[in-house]
């Protein structure tokens, strides 16, 4: 198992991905940035694909990307671009910005395309677009790190945990994002605090590191 490098400060992204994660839109603080990228670096030395759900604009990709491209891998990122619920119209995380005029939806996958592309990274990424629970039916390899920071109802979170985490190999990292142990708000709640329970009580997985909601597990038994 490799050692528990998370956690070591140094490792940190170059000036201009820096910036370009600063830069992009999206929901991520800086401080949970760098310890996803401190995970994902960790994470890339076993020379497997890094994958996120819940891609959005392309924030937190910037980041699996550059740490995909230290590693010499792919960074996967899941998400069917129609937004989560607390991003719909009237919700307080609702940007107009990503609604598309022709179909009065919301579609974010421009603005994830752009993101990329300004950034550097475009080759280092694969976009799923999908509803993630279909995406993770028809995935068949195995991955270094799953990152879940996708829909935050029960329903979506246990099944990005039940659709992804088995593909994560001994040794690889489980992120989870907007852990809240205390009830944070009406839409972010408590689920992705279920599943990072689900994940230690399941004895497949132990922490790493914490930093703010972000909680960083590795694998060291079978099963979810
Ligand atoms: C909190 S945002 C992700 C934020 C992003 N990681 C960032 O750093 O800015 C959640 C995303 O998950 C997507 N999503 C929610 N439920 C999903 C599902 N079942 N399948 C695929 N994507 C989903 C939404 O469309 C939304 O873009």
């Amino acid at each position: 198992m490799s050692g528990m490098t998370t956690t070591n400060d140094a490792v940190c992204p170059a000036p201009d991905v820096l910036a370009a994660f600063e830069g992009a839109k999206g929901f991520m603080p800086v401080d949970e940035g760098l310890a996803l990228y401190r995970a994902a670096v960790d994470a890339g030395a076993l020379g497997l694909p890094l994958l996120e759900v819940g891609t959005y604009c392309g924030r937190s990709t910037i980041l699996l990307a550059d740490a995909a491209r230290r590693a010499g891998v792919a960074a996967l990122t899941v998400d069917h671009h129609r937004g989560s619920e607390e991003q719909q119209p009237g919700w307080d995380f609702h940007d107009p910005e990503t609604v598309d005029p022709v179909i009065g939806l919301m579609d974010t996958l421009p603005t994830f395309r752009r993101t990329l592309h300004a950034a550097g990274l475009e080759e280092h990424v694969v976009a799923l677009v999908g509803r993630s629970p279909q995406v993770a039916r028809v995935w068949g390899g195995k991955l270094g790190l799953v990152f879940i920071d996708g829909g935050h109802t029960d329903e979506h979170a246990t099944a990005d945990y039940e659709g992804w985490a088995p593909h994560v190999v001994d040794g690889g990292l489980l992120v989870i994002h907007d852990v809240f142990p205390v009830k944070h708000d009406e839409w972010t709640g408590q689920a992705p605090y279920r599943v990072y329970l689900r994940a230690l009580e399941s004895g497949a997985f132990s922490e790493v590191s914490a930093c703010d909601s972000l909680r960083v597990l590795r694998r060291t038994g079978a099963g979810i």
